[in-house]
């Protein structure tokens, strides 16, 4: 075995965050009622207590491959990230990269569900011995926004909103980071709607940005108040550019500020550019 053992830390800090590490159990049958239709919910709701008192629990199974769940491609019932670990590789990659080449800036990620890849940024910083960098948590904590397809036709018909699946509380994510013991002052909670809480969020530099909100409002929003303040070296990485809306954000922005730098992928839905 040649690895050090900070390597060895990350990369069970990257099974463990990802449930690598376990078979994908059943998930709780109320986990996704709420696509059921309210007949269907009410049964459901109804059988589940009536064997709650006997502490036993109505479950779905799902059946995903091992292959689906590494390669990020489904909403897992356990895990604490949905990135799979082609991109969590490439988190780890970009931070020890300007770590490695000093490049100045805190990390952010906009969209963090369970807050896996954020717990994976702020493991990587402690891996590396470094207190100054802070991790942004920035999320609304309850789910998508609802499309504003006056304002950005592109996200129009999206139902990202109504999945109660996407919503996880802030309270719950750092819950999260304390049971990775990475609960800290570096990490810093962005509560609110990007378009709210991004123009006046308290960073100055960025060295690492990963944007993971699905929609075209979503990551145009990061984009435009984010990106000015990436340092030349520092990385943006798009999690969605697979979602039509996510890969337009991108294209029209980068053609707007002359954004040249290559884009590369990372798998079926991840890419990221390097600034110059
Ligand atoms: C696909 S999940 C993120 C997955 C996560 N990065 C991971 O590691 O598993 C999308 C997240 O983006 C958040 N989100 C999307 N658009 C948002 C917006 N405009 N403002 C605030 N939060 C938003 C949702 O609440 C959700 O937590």
């Amino acid at each position: 075995m040649n690895q050090s053992p900070q390597q060895l830390y990350l990369d069970l800090l990257k099974k463990a965050l990802s449930f690598a590490l376990w078979d994908e159990p059943p998930v709780p049958a109320e986990a996704f009622s709420y696509r059921r239709g309210p007949l269907r919910r009410k049964a459901l709701r109804l059988a589940s207590k009536a064997l709650a008192r006997s502490r036993y629990r109505l479950v779905e199974e799902r059946g995903f491959s091992r292959q689906q769940r590494e390669d990020g491609m489904i909403w897992p019932g356990q895990a604490d990230t949905m990135i799979g670990r082609k991109r969590l590789d490439n988190l780890h990659e970009c931070i020890e990269t300007v770590l490695r080449d000093g490049v100045p800036g805190d990390i952010i990620e906009t969209g963090v569900w369970r807050g896996g890849a954020c717990i994976l940024a702020r493991g990587v910083l402690a891996a590396h011995g470094d207190t100054a960098r802070r991790v942004f948590v920035a999320d609304s904590f309850e789910g998508l926004p609802k499309p504003e397809a006056d304002k950005h036709p592109a996200d129009s018909g999206d139902t990202h909103h109504v999945h109660k699946f996407l919503a996880v509380s802030q309270e719950q994510v750092a819950a999260n980071f304390e049971k990775y013991g990475l609960l800290d002052a570096q990490v810093v909670f962005l509560k609110g709607w990007f378009k709210d809480t991004l123009p006046t969020a308290p960073i100055d530099r960025l060295a690492v940005m990963r944007l993971d909100g699905d929609m075209y409002s979503s990551t145009i929003d990061a984009l435009d108040n984010l990106y000015p303040k990436l340092s030349s070296g520092g990385f943006c990485i798009i999690d969605d550019y697979a979602l039509e809306g996510c890969k337009k954000a991108v294209t029209d922005y980068r053609e707007k500020h002359g954004i040249g730098d290559d884009l590369i992928t990372v798998d079926w839905t991840g890419a990221y550019w390097r600034k110059s």
